[in-house]
């Protein structure tokens, strides 16, 4: 092991971190707890806990259904909004919706109905598998003749951008990707790729999962047509919060929300039987918000634009590089492999490890030593980074303790047996 690397140092740079103010924010009930599944689920925000009495109390308990008009109606707008600068779009080309699965299915219908005459549908197989059953899903339903192309990736870690862009023709209706994907963390150039998609006459809708709150995004600048997007990883807004769209506003009166609910429609409270189309972004809403979800987003959302992601993504890039250097010295020698991008341009906010005993070790980490990371298969330990609240010392504990988790052999106490939730 290399001895260049110690705790002290790592103290030193958290000393020198200029957010460090922000973990202050957060509930850490288990300070010794190395949390590194951010890009999971989030951790609970401070003001969270104050909100959801609030919301549970005075505006649900005493305000009953006053409330709705005194915030909630409009609380997906108005949250989206405030996401909306987060990536680099206007306010009212961004809302909060249903869950990212869904957001997906309805922009994808409406996209490929806009695009008629247009049969190819492109994606990789480095996209979230939901995206890809919620494709298959829409085309079987659609019933057009439409062809989904998961194009493979050379290695399992970098996008297949040159495969991409051959692929692109007159017949290409839409190209669905996530922009920082999930297992290596590889990010794609949005601006690239949205402008050769622009030049073939294709749409493109990129999942920001794993990019919103970790990586800067410029949807505006790269032009781009339809994103969506979680808010329970890097936005800290709670398990199984509901999801962001964004639709580029020239585009919101052209497409049409296949799932029609009175939420879109233009005056709900005509209760008129003819669905006629709210021609902004509301019309992509169908039933009632989930009001308490909705409201929960927004205290994470507050701290991200506090810290800004200029900040945001310099932490990112200094706290991966230095976990990929502590790989290199300490656990690549004990058949640790790099699966995240080398480059730091190309990597989003977390690090994935392969190793022959992935599952095994993770187990051990958990269960003997207080790391929490998460799993993807078939062998990658993904090491996520929040940079509003990781520390250089976990990162260097993290480290340390995958270093044991081999060198003493506790992972051998564990079987190969999978769990429900990896
Ligand atoms: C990149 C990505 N896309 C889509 C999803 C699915 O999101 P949801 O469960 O909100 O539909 C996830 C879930 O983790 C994800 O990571």
């Amino acid at each position: 092991m290399s001895t260049h690397f110690s705790i002290e140092q790592a103290r030193a740079l958290d000393a020198a971190d200029p957010l460090a103010r922000f973990r202050q924010q957060f509930a850490i009930p288990e300070p010794e707890l190395i949390y590194l599944d951010g890009n999971s689920l989030g951790r609970l925000p401070l003001a969270s806990t104050a909100l959801a009495h609030d919301l549970v109390e005075r505006q649900w308990g005493e305000r009953l259904i006053r409330s709705w008009n005194e915030g909630w109606f409009s609380l997906p707008e108005r949250i989206g909004g405030k996401l909306a600068q987060l990536l680099g779009a206007y306010p009212d080309e961004v809302t909060i919706a249903d869950s990212t699965s869904v957001n997906l299915f309805k922009l994808a219908v409406a996209a490929l109905h806009h695009q008629r005459g247009r049969t190819r549908i492109l994606t990789d197989d480095l996209n979230f598998p939901s995206d890809v059953y919620v494709l298959q899903g829409a085309v079987a339903m659609l019933g057009a003749g439409h062809r989904l192309e998961i194009i493979a990736s050379p290695d399992g870690v970098h996008a297949p951008v040159a495969a991409l862009l051959e692929r692109l023709d007159s017949d290409v209706a839409l190209v669905v990707l996530s922009h920082t994907v999930f297992k290596s963390g590889y990010v794609y150039d949005m601006a690239a790729i949205t402008a050769a998609a622009h030049a073939a006459g294709a749409l493109v809708l990129w999942d920001l999962s794993h990019s919103a709150g970790s990586v800067p995004v410029d949807l505006a600048g790269a032009g781009a047509n339809l994103a969506i997007g979680c808010t329970y990883k890097y936005i800290n807004g709670g398990p199984g919060a509901p999801a962001f769209l964004y639709v580029r506003r020239d585009l919101q009166p052209l497409l049409a929300n296949p799932i029609s609910g009175w939420m879109g429609q233009h005056d709900p409270f005509v209760f008129g039987l003819d669905y006629v189309a709210e021609p902004g972004l509301r019309h992509f809403l169908t039933g009632t918000p989930p009001v308490l979800a909705v409201a929960l987003i927004e205290p994470g959302v507050d701290l991200l634009l506090a810290a800004g992601m200029t900040a945001l993504r310099a932490k990112a890039v200094q706290q991966t590089e230095y976990l990929i250097d502590l790989w290199e010295a300490m656990l690549a020698p004990l058949g640790y492999t790099l699966k995240s991008p080398r480059q730091a341009g190309q990597r989003g906010a977390h690090v994935s490890l392969g190793h022959a005993e992935g599952w095994r070790i993770n187990q051990a980490l958990i269960r003997d030593l207080g790391v929490l990371p998460d799993f993807r298969a078939p062998d990658n330990i993904r090491l996520g980074i929040a940079p509003l609240y990781t520390t250089f010392a976990d990162l260097y504990t993290a480290a340390e303790r995958l270093r044991r988790a081999v060198d003493e052999g506790i992972y051998a106490r564990y079987s190969s047996q999978r769990a429900l939730v990896t």
